[in-house]
């Protein structure tokens, strides 16, 4: 079942990176500016986006899906770079694959732990994530005393998507969301969804200026290129990489959205019929 290191050159394979959608391309905008010379496969499941308001189960087997169709490709590492996937589905995309499976979730809690002083973190991300507890976990992990507060905030991924992020609309509803945070006297809040990154300067406007913002899609490429660094994968070509996006469906604002996250549109874009991923789940084994 599992997979094993491919026998051919590690280092040319690409990186595979698979989100619920487009907002991973804000994960893999960064990873491309660390590492250009990696060549990378990026897989959007539009068809079936959004995750975070989807059951557990249902979650684990998309990732599935995706995990196993990338590993055929082959790619030399497997990228979640979604905070719901990588809440309910690490452990399931881990146990397919021995490669390095870089998660959105751990990069993030570290530099929060780093950055807070009081020893009170929020984090705020799509009902999924937050109910799995996944982040609260991890943060008493590596410190028990911190304490971590989670606020569900699903109104986000529409408002984004709707290109709404400076709308006095989004300004009320964030501050119904963060205000019960403001008064647990926290001093770091961490972005716990692809998404939410492009409300950041929306949401420091709210916040007091003592509070510390976490996007972690810049630590993820950090810790990507320590993984691939310590299994001796980086591409050593100098030329620059390739990419290869996959998406599930061309959803009607596929342009205007991809570019949000991306500052342009991507090339290289080919959709992968639904039926192909589900072909790739264990529940039909
Ligand atoms: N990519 C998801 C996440 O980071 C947000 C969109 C969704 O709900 O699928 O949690």
């Amino acid at each position: 079942m599992k997979k094993t290191f491919p026998t051919t050159d590690l280092a040319t394979l690409p990186v595979g990176i698979f989100d619920s959608g487009l907002g991973g391309l804000t994960v893999y905008r960064q990873i491309r500016s660390l590492l250009p010379s990696e060549n990378i496969v990026y897989l959007g499941d539009t068809a079936r986006v959004p995750y975070g308001s989807k059951s557990t189960d249902t979650i684990r087997d998309f990732a599935t899906q995706i995990t196993r169709f990338l590993l055929d490709q082959p790619v030399k590492a497997i990228v979640i770079a979604c905070n719901t996937a990588s809440s309910l589905a690490l452990d399931i995309v881990r146990s397919l694959t021995d490669l390095p499976v870089v998660n959105v979730i751990d990069p993030g809690v570290q530099e929060a732990v780093n950055i807070t002083q009081n020893g009170h973190i929020a984090v705020i991300g799509t009902t999924a994530t937050i109910e799995s507890g996944a982040y609260a976990a991890r943060v008493q992990a590596m410190n028990p005393d911190i304490q971590i507060h989670g606020v569900a905030c699903p109104l986000f991924v529409p408002l984004v998507e709707e290109g709404w992020e400076d709308h006095p609309v989004t300004r009320q509803i964030a501050l119904e969301y963060l205000d019960p945070l403001v008064h647990q006297n926290i001093d770091t809040l961490i972005l716990g969804c692809t998404h939410y990154p492009i409300l950041k300067p929306a949401l420091k406007k709210i916040l007091p200026s003592y509070v510390t913002i976490v996007d972690s899609s810049r630590v993820v490429a950090r810790t990507l290129k320590e993984a691939l660094t310590y299994h001796k994968a980086l591409n050593p070509l100098g030329s620059p990489g390739t990419d290869l996006f996959y998406v599930t469906d061309f959803p009607r604002k596929f342009k205007v959205i991809s570019s949000r996250f991306l500052g342009h549109e991507p090339d290289h874009v080919q959709k992968i019929p639904i039926e192909t991923l589900n072909g790739y789940s264990l529940r039909k084994e």
